[in-house]
């Protein structure tokens, strides 16, 4: 029986939305989430929590943490009054959309891409505007996403795009930035194995928020760090929706020793652009399967299955991937992580028996 008083104190378009959650499975190759198989340097997890030890626990972080976003303004040479961090990218994107959504106001977003924009804008009970990739090839419309945005009050874009590794072009951002009549929010989650950022168009674009996490690339999906960089007048607006101390101390410390120590993870990050290369070849030459180009660490594939037989199929051997059939667009679809070489030989040879079976 349906709960009256649930009606009367939940917004109607919140009981609409199905929560952002994933079942957890335990697996020996984890291709699931678009981590790094790369754990940080031991050395450099001491590193921190040495650091983290000699610190008073008992007192709150600083309200402004200035050493970690001094840190970050000379490694992207952004200005510090134009960074606000999170625990988590994903929180930034909430505060970005808090402070720009509401009742008649609309945000443009492709679709497919990642889930949480659409659930956060219709929370905030803003008119959501999905603009399709191209159904055949799964590129982004940039014709009709520009089209859009002279209509939307937030674009926000996923570039490579989550789950199916498209870019935006360069110029296609320009000329999106041109038209757009409010914010574009480009979430850069992937952009170190894109080889592109939008960062030296913030300064020219006071209408451009760019959003980084330390979940992929840097190895810290644990810890829950991310960063946007924004003009100074944007990210004092944002700032107002961003909770108090939002960044602990543990993770304040590990993202300031991540960054001066970025150069160590070079190596992991130019192995997993390289293994995303060799996979999708790998794929390519087999008949049974359609892989999507990718610049991300991680390749979307079709196959003529059910998602959920070839996912059953991956699971019995030992390899954990993701269902994404129910997102638009993308029946049969399944996004697979890249991993260590070893993880990415065994989702093949698992993916070889699974087809081979019928
Ligand atoms: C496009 C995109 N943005 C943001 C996030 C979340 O980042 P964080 O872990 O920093 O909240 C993800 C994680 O999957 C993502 O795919």
């Amino acid at each position: 029986m349906q709960d009256p008083s649930l009606s009367a104190v939940i917004k109607p378009e919140v009981r609409g939305l199905n929560a952002y959650t994933l079942k957890h499975f335990d697996a020996d190759v984890k291709l699931d989430q678009n981590e790094n198989p790369y754990e940080l340097p031991l050395d450099i997890k001491r590193e921190v929590v040495d650091r983290v030890l000699r610190r008073p626990w008992a007192r709150y972080p600083e309200f402004v943490p200035a050493a970690v976003i001094s840190t970050l303004s000379k490694f992207t040479g952004w200005t510090q009054e134009g960074i606000l961090v999170g625990n988590g990218s994903n929180e930034l994107i909430q505060a970005s959309l808090n402070v720009s959504l509401g009742p008649g106001r609309r945000c443009a977003m492709p679709q497919p891409t990642f889930t949480l924009y659409k659930l956060m804008a219709t929370t905030l009970q803003a008119e959501v505007m999905p603009v399709f990739l191209d159904s055949e090839n799964l590129t982004f419309n940039v014709d009709k996403l520009i089209e859009a945005s002279r209509r939307a009050d937030v674009v926000v874009v996923c570039s490579p795009n989550n789950p199916t590794g498209g870019l935006l072009e360069r110029e296609a951002l320009i000329a999106l930035l041109k038209n757009a009549k409010g914010l574009v929010l480009l979430d850069e989650a992937y952009h170190e194995f894109s080889g592109q950022t939008a960062l030296p168009l913030l300064s020219e674009h006071r209408h451009l928020i760019v959003l980084r996490t330390f979940s992929k690339a840097m190895s810290m999906a644990g810890l829950r760090f991310g960063y946007m960089m924004a003009h100074p007048e944007i990210a004092r607006e944002v700032y107002k929706s961003k909770l108090p101390y939002n960044v602990n101390i543990f993770t304040l410390a590990a993202a300031e020793i991540v960054i001066e120590n970025r150069s160590a993870l070079n190596r992991g990050i130019d192995a997993l652009i390289r293994e995303r290369d060799r996979v999708f070849a790998e794929l390519e030459r087999r008949e049974a399967v359609r892989a999507f180009p990718s610049k991300a660490n991680f390749i979307l594939i079709r196959t003529a299955r059910p998602a959920r037989e070839l996912f059953d199929g991956l699971y019995s051997h030992g390899v954990l991937v993701r269902d994404v059939s129910a997102y638009p667009l993308l029946d049969r679809c399944l996004r697979v992580s890249i991993g260590t070489p070893e993880e990415n030989d065994r989702f093949l040879a698992a993916l070889d028996r699974v087809l081979e079976t019928n």
